[in-house]
Formats: structure tokens, sequence, C-alpha cells
């Protein structure tokens, strides 16, 4: 989550940001440059001229009704359809946030699971009802207030099966709490980095599943009527079902892209050390295209099984794009970046069109990177190319990277203080 502008509104119900002024508090969780002026008119004013604007659930309606069978392609709601609960409700769903019930802990709140009624999101007995997972936000922090909202307008709207569910949301008082569909898998930085011996390595056509099912939802914000810049693209924000199909959380970041013809919207600089492209932290200058740069990051993690950023690496590997950027185009160096733990598993063609790929996304010029359709598009041949793996011999090694040239390291100013990107538990 990550939103930069915009005051509280003193009005019960979540409404678009509106005359705004900067918040200069800077979340634990991401860096943020303060000094450029945000466009704060593109922070959730989604346009209800969608084909499919006719298409508004009741707020109420059975969370279990999926619209993701009935939109497949996605849709624009025009108003958020999002059940309020009050924060008895969800102390009760998840037994006063018991410590038991924690399923993470991001920059501004706790994740609990809890259990609600699956038609009338009512709260109930656990064990009974639906899973969902419940994020309380820190009540202390004003930039966490700007998230949530962020979220509520964003997510509450957009509907896709490659997008995160937002089931309804909390305001009591202090209390901001957001309740989502609850994902069985947890996080893809959960699976690719946190070294548990009872999860096992995610094999290459799951890695593909993964990024296939993630770049669909960036290609449906992207596509959307009004383009959605999501802003924040990073493995801890993917999040996994049963049967990994990978879908996007955390909206707190996501503005509206350019109009009027122009390229990119001016705003403040946030995001995650690691994931951000260059232009936009040099310039502020954010475009549709800087999501892509923060796939193709998320590509190379997936390739190499490597953290965006590291310090605990030695100097010149701490930042995985500059160090393993001149592996990408060789097919020799190639093999030496690549994850162990899917040895085996996918053709050197393979690898080689996914290392051509994500050196496309990290394209130093914007324009130059492909857009998310056409790396949807990419990434669907080569898992049909990979559909007949050879035979596995998945090694469950950590030290499998040798023969890389140091390189510097982009400024710490960007540095997350703590998370993913850094290596660091939460
Ligand atoms: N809908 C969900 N279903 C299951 N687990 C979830 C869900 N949402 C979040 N989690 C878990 O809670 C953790 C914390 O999520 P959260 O979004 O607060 O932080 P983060 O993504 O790690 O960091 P950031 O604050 O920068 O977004 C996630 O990593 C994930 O493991
Ligand atoms: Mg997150």
């Amino acid at each position: 989550m990550g939103n930069c502008c915009g005051s509280p509104s003193t009005e019960p119900t979540p409404s678009l940001p509106g005359t705004s002024t900067q918040v200069n508090e800077v979340p634990s969780s991401k860096f943020s440059v303060s000094g450029t002026s945000d466009n704060t008119s593109n922070d959730g004013g989604l346009s209800i001229t969608s084909s499919s604007a006719g298409n508004s659930r009741l707020s109420a309606a059975p969370a279990s009704e999926s619209h993701d069978e009935a939109f497949p392609e996605g849709q624009i709601l025009p108003t958020p359809n999002l059940k309020i609960f009050s924060f008895a409700d969800l102390k009760t769903a998840t037994r006063n946030f018991k410590s038991d019930n924690v399923l993470g802990i991001g920059g501004f709140g706790t994740v609990f699971k809890g259990s609600v009624d699956e038609k009338t999101l009512a709260p109930c007995k656990a064990g009974t009802g639906m899973v969902v997972a419940i994020k309380k936000l820190n009540p202390e922090s004003l930039q966490g207030f700007q998230e949530w909202q962020s979220e509520v307008n964003f997510l509450g709207r957009l509907s896709h099966p490659n997008l995160v569910k937002l089931l309804g949301y909390c305001w009591d008082d202090k209390e901001l709490l957001l309740v989502y569909e609850f994902m069985q898998k947890g996080s893809l930085e959960n699976h690719l980095f946190r070294r548990n011996p009872s999860i096992e390595p995610l094999s290459w056509q799951l890695r593909l599943k993964i990024a296939i099912g993630a770049a669909r939802g960036l290609a449906f914000l992207h596509t959307s009527d009004k383009q959605v810049i999501y802003r924040d693209f990073k493995a801890s924000n993917i999040l996994l079902d049963g049967d990994y199909n990978a879908k996007i959380s955390d909206f707190g970041l996501a503005k509206l892209g350019p109009s009027g013809g122009e390229s990119h919207v001016t705003t403040r600089v946030m995001g995650t050390y690691g994931y951000a492209a260059p232009e936009y932290i040099a310039t502020g200058h954010l475009y549709v295209k800087s999501d892509v740069y923060g796939f193709g990051v998320v590509l190379l993690e997936m390739l190499t099984g490597l953290r965006a950023l590291d310090t605990k690496r030695p100097n010149g590997q701490q930042s995985l794009v500059d160090w393993t950027r001149p592996s990408l185009s060789s097919k020799r160096k190639l093999k030496n970046i690549m994850d162990a733990r899917v040895e085996g598993q996918y053709s050197p063609k393979a690898a080689f069109e996914a290392a051509q790929l994500t050196l496309k996304c990290l394209g130093s010029d914007p324009k130059s990177r492909p857009s998310m359709k056409e790396v949807v598009e990419v990434l669907e041949k080569i898992e049909a190319m990979s559909g007949k793996p050879k035979e596995s011999r998945t090694k469950h090694s950590t030290a499998h990277h040798h023969g890389h040239q140091p390189l510097p390291l982009p400024s710490p100013r960007h540095q997350r203080h703590h998370g993913t990107a850094m290596g660091v538990q939460k």
C-alpha cells in the first residue's frame, strides 16, 4: 500500500481525494521522495463511462457470487461495491485480533485471518463460514489513511480475476480496516524467498502461471477505460489462491494514468526500493510503462530466485537488476544466474526467451518497454513451449551464483527501511 497525498476526509464514506495537502510522513516500508508536487487528481477518480457501467452489484451481494466468471475480462464498477463492517464485527471475526490469526505484517498494519458468513458477510465462529483476510491499519498512520482510501476507491471498483477482491471495510472512529478474499497460498514473496523447508520450491511451470496471471492483472489496469498505474508491483503484492492463480493486491499507491494526450503523470516519488523504474525515481514522471519495469524486476526474481534488493549480498550484487542485466543477453551467462531450484524443468530456449522479455521490460527508455498485453502474449508462448519439461533435477541450493562483475548501487535514499526488498523480516 502507499498513497502520497490527500488529507483525511471527514466524511464517513470514503470519497475520492479532492484538493489535498502533501503528507510528509514516510511509511516505514516504502521510499518516498518529497519535493515533487503530486497530481492529486489522479488518485482514484475512476471513470464511470466504462461499457460495463450498468453492471453494478448491490453492496450486500453474496461474496460467493463470482463476478470473475461473469466478466472474465474484468470490469470497472460505477461505485465501490463493498460491505461496511463495524469494528465489533471484525473483532468477532478475528477472535479479538488474536495473534494466532496473524497472516502477515506489512508497512501499514497487520493482516489477520477471519471468518464471515459466505452470504451475508456477517462475522461467524472460526471454522464456520468463509475465511477472509482482514488488514488492520496502524491507527496513528496518516499515510495509512491515504492508502486505505485509495484501496477502497480503486480496488472497490475494479473487478478482474487477477486482482484480489476487496469485500468490505470498516471505518470506526480511528480504526481503519479492509476485508479481502483470503488467498490460501499467501504471497509470491513467501514462496520465492522464504527458505521454509515445508514450502516446496515453485516449479518453472508454476512461475510462468503466476507471471501470466499477474501480467493479465496489470494489462487489465493499463487498458481499462481510464488507465490505472499500479505503482507498487512487487513479489509481496502478488497473492496466490489455492491453485496458484495470481492476484494483485494493495492499491494504496495506484494512480490514474495521464490524460489529455500526456505521456506521464508527475507525482511524488514513492514505491519500493529495487522495483521502481529509473525514470520515475529520477524525475517523478510516472508512466504506464513504469509498471512494466516493476514487472521486469519480478520476472527477474522468478528466474533467479533472488530478491530485487538484498543488502546481505556482496557489494556489486545487492541490486539484482544491475548485477544480472549483463547475463540476460547471453545464453551461456544466463545459465549461471538461473535459480538452481528449477534446473532441468525448462528448455534453454524458453529460459532465453524469458530473459529477453525481462530485458525488454527493464529497458531504460519507458517507450522501449513492451505493453503488458505484449508481455502476456510472450509469456503464453513460453508457457506453451515449456509444456514438456525435461527430467527434473531440482536442487535446493542457495549459493548458485558466480562470475558476475560488481556494479554500482543506486542511491541509498530510495531504500526501504524494512521489508521484502531489503531481505529483512518485518
Ligand atoms: N488477502 C490475503 N490473503 C492471505 N494473506 C494475505 C492477504 N493479504 C495479505 N496477506 C498476507 O499478509 C502479508 C502482509 O501484507 P501487506 O500487504 O500488509 O504487506 P506487504 O505486502 O508485505 O508490504 P507492503 O505494506 O509494502 O504492501 C502478505 O505478505 C501476505 O502474506
Ligand atoms: Mg502488500
